[in-house]
Formats: C-alpha cells, structure tokens, sequence
C-alpha cells in the first residue's frame, strides 16, 4: 500500500502525459454530448476543465472514471489504450474520481469513510486502531485537524469533506484525481481549503482534473485550462498564453454577453420597478385581492 510520500514522482515526469484523450465522442441516443475532445492530462499539474451547464464536463469525468463507454476516439492512460469497464477497473490502474455529494458516506465516522472497501483487518475483524492511526497520520501530513476520527462524516463542513476524500485518493496511490466541481457548493473560505489540497494533491505529482464553472477557482490553482462548450473544446491554453481576463471572458462567451447586453439595453436596467405595480400571485395563498392587500400594508 503506497503512502503519501511514496506516490512522490520524479520531479522530470512534470511534462509526461498521464492521461491522454485522443478525439472522444459520446453520443446519448442523438444527443452528440462530446464530440472530437482531445485533453492531456499530466503528472503533477491541475488541469481545469470548465465549461456552462451542459456542456459536457459530467460526461466526460464518467467516460475517465470508467462509469460510461465512449462512442468515439480513444483514451491512453501512460500512453496504453484503455476502455474502462467499470468504475472500478478505472479505479485499480489509479483514477480516482471525488464526486460533489456521493464523495463520502454521511453517516459513517471520518475513518471508517476513509478504509471504506478497503479495510484493515486483523483475523476475522477490522483493525480499527490501525486504520484510524492511519486515517490521521495522512490528513494530518495533508494539513488538516479533525481531533475526533469518530465523528461522523456528515457534520464535517462541505469543504472538510472534500479534502478527506482527497487525501484517502492519495493514500491509496491514486495517480489522476478528477474532482467534480468541488467548490460550486462552498463559500470563500471553504472554496480556499478546497484549493489548497488541490495544490497539495499536485505536489504528490498527481494529475489533478478540477472540472469548475468558476474561472477564478481554476486561475488560482490551474497548470492548463480547457473549455467544453456543447461537447466541444473551444479553448486549450496553458497558463503562460492565458491571463485571468481572458479566461473569465471566454468563459462568459465574449460574443454572446454581446449579444445579451443589445437584448436588454432596452429594459432600462436602472429602472426600479413601482411596488403597487407588482402582481403577487400566491404570495398571500391565492388571495385575488393580494395587491391590495399590500397596499394596504404599506399604508
Ligand atoms: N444520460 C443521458 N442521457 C441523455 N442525454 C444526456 C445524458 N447525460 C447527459 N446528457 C446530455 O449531454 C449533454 C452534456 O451533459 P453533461 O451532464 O455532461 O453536461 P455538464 O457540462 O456536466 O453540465 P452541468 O454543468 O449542468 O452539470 C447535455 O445536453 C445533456 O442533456
Ligand atoms: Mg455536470
């Protein structure tokens, strides 16, 4: 079993791709969800996969973590063709996939959660003082202090709860992490830890796949930064050839906030709308005499 230390490479394997895909598609039914997507990830740098809703980012961490075939193209992971069969055969070459909210079971304590389907037993039973003397050994050189393993995972914070299914991926030697938006649900400063084991996950020399909607998210943390836009990549671009604004730009779709801003240049968005003016509906439970009701309050 590999340790944090142990799953350290070379510090020359940077620019190895790990993962590479070549020209994927994936079709559902008719619906072209991906189509001519070519991504390399590499060893110890955070690729950030952004795109709009629909864009096809969900379906593309399903294809890598061995939950949907492609229907196109191929996928090499250290340069070898793969189709994974399952989550799990992704899982035993390495890839490991922390999803939003199925990431950890909620009501399970933070070591049993940790060891989950791969416990240490001792005979017949588990081996719970050496799993839980593991589980804080490793989120401790992580960084983080949860002083009671016992707790159950549901009451740690979103942003905990990320950072433990981190830190277990790369206990376990994984060597891809794609995390799937992993901040959409914090705040700012529970986004900031989550960030930070992301660098952290790196520095193991992990390829780290961070899929987000927010391009200040991915500039903080991102090596290469790519954007799927109705199955497609529009944008491929390192760090080095890509500023923040141009990133935040081509992610609001610079043609399109255009396009948006002559539709409603003619709705006056200074405009404040007069109170009595505003229909209610079934704010006061259907009530027909609504408006005048909140006339009457304002009185
Ligand atoms: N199981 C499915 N069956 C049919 N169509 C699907 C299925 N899953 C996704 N799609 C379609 O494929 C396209 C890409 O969806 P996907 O969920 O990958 O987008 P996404 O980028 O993850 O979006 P979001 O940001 O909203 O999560 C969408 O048009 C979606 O409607
Ligand atoms: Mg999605």
């Amino acid at each position: 079993m590999s340790t944090l230390a142990e799953t350290k490479f070379e510090r020359d394997s940077a620019d190895r791709p790990i993962l590479e895909l070549d020209n994927i598609g994936k079709s559902y039914g008719n619906v072209n969800a991906l189509r001519g997507v070519n991504i390399v990830v590499r060893q110890g740098e955070v690729t950030c996969v952004l795109g709009d809703n629909g864009a096809g980012k969900s379906t593309l961490i399903k294809i890598i973590s061995g939950l949907h075939d492609y229907s196109e193209g191929a996928m090499k992971l250290n340069g070898i063709s793969r189709v994974f069969g399952s989550p799990r055969a992704a899982q035993a070459v390495g890839i490991a996939t922390v999803y939003q909210d199925l990431a950890l079971a909620p009501l399970m304590s933070v070591w049993r959660n940790f060891f989950l389907s791969n416990e240490i037993r001792k005979g017949l039973f588990l081996n719970v003082a050496r799993m839980k003397q593991i589980a804080g050994d490793e989120l401790t050189k992580m960084g983080i202090v949860i002083p009671d393993l016992d707790r159950p995972v549901g009451s740690l914070s979103g942003g905990q709860r990320q950072v433990v299914a981190i830190a277990r991926a790369v206990y376990f030697g994984a060597r891809v992490i794609i995390l799937d938006e992993p901040t959409a649900a914090l705040g700012v400063k529970a986004s900031g830890v989550v960030l930070k084991y992301i660098v952290k996950a790196r520095d193991a020399g992990l390829g780290v796949i961070f899929i987000t909607h927010n391009p200040h998210h991915a500039y903080l943390v991102g090596n290469h930064f790519v954007i799927l836009k109705l199955g497609r990549v529009v944008l491929d671009a390192h760090r080095s050839q890509l500023s923040l604004e141009q990133l935040t730009a081509e992610m609001a779709g610079g043609q399109e906030l255009e396009e948006l801003s002559h539709e409603l240049a003619g709705s006056d968005p200074a405009k404040v709308a007069e109170a009595h003016t505003v229909r209610h509906g079934d704010l006061f439970g259907g009530d027909p005499d609504a408006d005048e009701f909140v006339e009457e309050a304002e009185k």
